[in-house]
């Protein structure tokens, strides 16, 4: 059958600072969503990661539908009132705007969606990433789509071997979305120009070029974009397909293993590692590290399966303590060059005040 897989994330207010939900929150979405279950809107699973809750929902009614959207918000909203009346620490983060019009897109929530017929057996695997923007996808997906050190699908398995292409965002244009198109292996050095700079290009989505079918998702929203000022990261969420025409789930998880330094961490101003966690786990040193969790699951005509965690296994302990050490590292450092994020993403904070002071005092000598 056709299915529509709908991955959306809001940060609606946390226990203790920026930490994670509370229970409570949770269980108001769930309770918001549960009566709209039906033979369209088919099953939902809930999950946080760090202070951002995810609901994924399964459903028949296509990408951009506003039916699914509206129920996705109207939970949203109201665990925010909860969060609210419950005293918690930013709550109604993310819903930036007041009234829904029809789509999510633009509110604030980070939204990955994909429709497509399901296969036999439907793999695929959630990511929410927590204290980072979107463009902390960029180099896991590049690895494990593009580079057969990573995907030894693109050697071995013949319905991999004309490559991917890869849409990309360039997030700096705010007046609709401006995307490329670049196709993978010819066009590699085009891809990696840009997704080498993650704050300005982000990976949108990713399809196969055997089956021209979608195999990657994810969200791209800049909430200073949409606020004009800071309100907290972006927090993003992705979708990626496993397995057949795709890369395996193992390729698709090793990328990680990298602990890539990404923008984030303390006020979304600073550079920490991509740390692999368990799902729904909290966030902790200098409001991080920058985390991203991964759950798997299989669909079959609609309904979910049990969910499997992917990070929770004894290796990525390891890569846990490597994270770690590369988080304490950087933040050895302070605010000193590359642990703190350029002045193009600060610019939305309030060090834009403090340089205006100080413009005024410098004096020009010839
Ligand atoms: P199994 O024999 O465990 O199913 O492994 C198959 C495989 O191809 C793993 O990538
Ligand atoms: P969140 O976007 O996760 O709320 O992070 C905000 C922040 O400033 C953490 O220090
Ligand atoms: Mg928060
Ligand atoms: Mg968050
Ligand atoms: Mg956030
Ligand atoms: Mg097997």
């Amino acid at each position: 059958m056709r299915v529509t897989l709908t991955a959306i994330k809001a940060d609606i207010g946390s226990i203790g600072g920026h930490i994670r939900p509370s229970a409570s929150l949770l269980k108001e979405v769930e309770r918001s969503l549960q009566p709209h279950l039906g033979s369209d809107f088919i099953d939902f699973r809930l999950s946080y990661t760090g202070d951002d809750i995810a609901i994924l929902m399964t459903h028949t009614h296509g990408t951009d539908n506003p039916l699914i959207h509206q129920i996705a918000w109207d939970a949203f909203k109201a665990a925010a009132d909860v969060a609210k009346k419950e005293g918690l620490y930013g709550a109604g983060q993310d819903l930036l705007k007041d009234a829904f019009s029809g789509n999510i897109r633009g509110l604030g929530p980070g939204i990955a969606e994909m429709e497509f017929e399901e296969r036999k057996s439907e793999p695929f695997l959630l990511f929410a990433a927590d204290k980072t923007d979107p463009g902390a996808f960029n180099l896991p997906l590049y690895l494990a789509f593009c580079d057969p050190m990573y995907c030894s699908g693109l050697l071995l398995s013949p319905n991999m071997f004309k490559g991917f292409k890869f849409e990309i965002m360039d997030v700096a244009y705010t007046e609709g979305d401006k995307v490329i198109a670049l196709f993978a292996p010819e066009e590699l050095y085009d891809i990696a120009a840009l997704l080498r700079d993650p704050e300005r290009y982000v990976i949108k989505a990713v399809y196969s070029r055997t089956t021209g079918e979608i195999a990657a998702v994810a969200s791209t929203t800049r909430l200073h974009n949409i606020a004009g000022k800071y309100v907290g990261k972006d927090d993003p969420i992705l979708l990626v397909r496993a397995q057949g025409s795709f890369p395996a789930t193992g390729e698709i998880l090793e990328p990680y293993a990298l602990v890539p330094y990404v923008g984030g961490f303390m006020r979304g101003s600073h550079q920490g590692p991509l740390m692999p966690v368990k799902r729904n786990s909290s966030v902790s040193f200098f409001d991080g590290p920058p985390i991203v969790s991964c759950t798997a699951y299989c669909v079959k005509d609609g309904k979910l399966s049990e969910e499997a965690d992917a990070f929770d296994h004894p290796f990525w302990d390891y890569v846990r303590e490597i994270a770690s050490k590369k988080a304490i590292e950087l933040r050895r450092q302070g605010f000193y060059g590359n642990a703190m994020l350029p002045y193009g993403e600060l610019e939305y904070g309030g060090i834009v005040e403090r340089l205006k002071a100080l413009e005024g005092k410098f004096e020009i000598r010839h």
